[in-house]
Order: structure tokens, then C-alpha cells, then sequence
């Protein structure tokens, strides 16, 4: 109902009398003004006067109303753990595919390898819930699918140089503005269930904690609309995953790839390589010219530029 007493205020930009909308919705008068009250806290300003009520702005809010389409498998939480565990019980549940889970705010906010993800108020955390019809061995696709496509969403929203560092952050300027988290259950050759979580920098500051780490706000020196880099981004992601053949994801994600032809070290939990990053082969492996001029394949570590 919130919804769509926004989207009759968002079309009319006027004074909308109680009457009209109790009439246009078919709830009572003291419904509508529970409504709008209700809003109202939740940061909506809306001005009440004796002819009705005026929609003047609305916050920068990830509520699921907000994504109109969506409104049905958008969850927003104003502040959880973590998106990776109410995703991971939501998917065992058996929600529908390309559920969101969104967090205003995480307390335990996860990153990869084991490591703390700042989650900040400002920022954009979300997990998505995916059931692709692939076999798991190819489920680094949807991950490379990801990164790369808020590569492409970011570089097109604000015209900035978004990178990929492999496996898959994003990069503005050689610091890390997006990190992505994936988890998946499977049955022997059919994924139950890959989800796919996302920490974007974007109104937040994370360089208390993270001197190598930027967000979008820093860069380009103002706010944005978290609402519409998510919106921009989960139409774009899903389209791509869905309607075009995944087989070329990692040729494209190298088309963005910051890592390549550089010096790096990969830190993984049993060993640390250095050497020169000559390729991403065609399962998403980091191939490394090492310095005795051997090639080593790594699928999954930390990179160092
Ligand atoms: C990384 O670069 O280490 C990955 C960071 C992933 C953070 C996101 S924020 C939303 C989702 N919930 C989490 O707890 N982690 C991911």
C-alpha cells in the first residue's frame, strides 16, 4: 500500500486529498493516514494540510515498495548481521530465484577469506539469491557475471573507470570501492542454491579501517541515489544472466581486468605466489608467469597489485 500511495504522489506532484486516494485504493480515510504517517517516519516528507497530502522528498530508501517490479522478493533490513545469513535461510526456505536481501547497516558483515566487512550506514549490502540451471563447477560464471556487470553499471551511471581485481572486486583509481561474497549448495550435479553478496562504498567512508579502500562519494564528491545504482544494477545482472549465454563472461571480464600484465602476489590459505598475472583462463583461474618462468594456475586467494 505504501507503494502505491508513492506512485500516485510521484505521478500527480501535487496536494492529493485523502478522499481521492481512500477512493483511488479502496481503504479508509484513518488506513491512509496510518499510511502516511507511517512514512513519514520512516524519512518520507510529506506535508499535511487541510487539502491533503503533498509528497515534498524522499530518502534515499531500499524499502521493497521502492522496487516497484521487485516489491515481492526484496527483503530490507535497517540492520542485521549479515545478508549472507538471512539469504542462506531464506534459500533453504525455497524462495523464489533473484530474491534480494538488503541490510541498511551490518553488524557482521562477512568478507572473503574469513575477514570483517565494514558495513557502515551509507553503504550498499545486499545478497542475492540465485538458482541458475548450470552444474556447480561453473558457478564462478554468475560470480564473474556480477563483478563485471557493476564494473559496466558504474563506469555507465557516473563515467568513471570501474576495474575488475581479480577474482572479483572493483577498483576506482587503484582502490577498492566493491567486493563481492559467494555461497552455494549443491546436490551432485545441480546447484541448490548460489548466492551472490555484494558491498558497495557508496555514501559511506571506509578508509577509518581500510586506508586502500575508497567510495563512490569520495570520488566523485558528492551523494548518490543507493536506490538507483541498485535498481540500475539488479536489471542489468539479471538480464545478463539470464538471457545471454555465460560461456564468454570471463573473456568479457577480462575486458575490465586491472590485474592483468602486473606484478602480483596471491595470498591463499596454504601458500603465497608471485609473479607476473598473464591471463584469467577460461574457469576463472589467475594464471601466474612465476619469477623461474613457470605458469601456475590459482583459483581462489587474495591478489596483490
Ligand atoms: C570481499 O571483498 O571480501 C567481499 C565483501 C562482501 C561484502 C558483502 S556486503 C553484503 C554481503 N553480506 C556480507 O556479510 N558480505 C557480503
Amino acid at each position: 500500500m505504501k507503494g502505491q500511495i508513492l506512485n500516485i504522489f510521484r505521478k500527480e506532484k501535487r496536494v492529493i486529498s485523502g478522499e481521492t486516494l481512500s477512493d483511488q485504493l479502496g481503504i479508509s480515510r484513518v488506513s491512509i493516514w496510518k499510511h502516511i504517517k507511517k512514512l513519514q517516519e520512516l524519512g518520507y516528507q510529506i506535508a499535511a494540510t487541510t487539502k491533503g497530502y503533498q509528497l515534498i522528498r524522499s530518502p534515499d530508501a531500499l524499502y521493497p515498495w521502492e522496487f516497484t517490479d521487485r516489491r515481492s522478493t526484496v527483503h530490507f533490513f535497517d540492520e542485521i548481521p549479515s545478508t549472507m545469513d538471512v539469504a542462506r535461510d531464506l534459500a533453504r526456505k525455497n524462495c523464489p530465484n533473484f530474491t534480494v536481501v538488503i541490510a541498511g547497516r551490518q553488524t557482521a558483515g562477512r568478507g572473503r577469506m574469513q575477514r570483517f566487512w565494514l558495513s557502515s550506514e551509507g553503504g550498499l549490502y545486499f545478497t542475492i539469491v540465485l538458482r541458475p540451471p548450470i552444474p556447480p563447477v561453473l558457478s564462478y560464471r554468475i560470480n564473474y557475471a556480477a563483478s563485471m556487470v557493476l564494473a559496466k553499471t558504474i563506469r555507465q551511471l557516473y563515467n568513471i573507470d570501474a576495474m575488475v581485481k581479480w577474482p572479483n572486486d572493483i577498483l576506482v583509481n587503484g582502490k577498492k570501492i566493491a567486493g563481492l561474497l559467494s555461497e552455494m549448495e549443491a546436490e551432485s550435479d545441480r546447484i541448490t542454491y548460489l548466492n551472490v553478496g555484494l558491498g558497495i562504498n557508496v555514501n559511506n567512508d571506509p578508509t577509518i579501517t581500510e586506508p586502500g579502500a575508497s567510495s563512490l562519494k569520495i570520488i566523485l564528491g558528492k551523494e548518490l541515489s543507493r536506490k538507483q545504482l541498485l535498481t540500475e544494477y539488479l536489471d542489468r545482472y539479471e538480464h545478463r544472466i539470464i538471457n545471454r549465454s555465460l560461456e564468454r563472461v570471463v573473456a568479457e571480464w577480462k575486458t575490465y581486468a586491472a590485474t592483468l600484465n602486473r606484478r602480483v602476489k596471491v595470498v591463499t590459505n596454504q601458500e603465497t605466489s608471485k609473479g607476473l598475472a598473464v591471463d584469467v583462463d577460461e574457469n576463472g583461474a589467475l594464471v601466474l608467469a612465476l619469477d623461474d618462468g613457470t605458469i601456475k594456475k590459482i583459483i581462489y586467494g587474495d591478489c596483490f597489485h
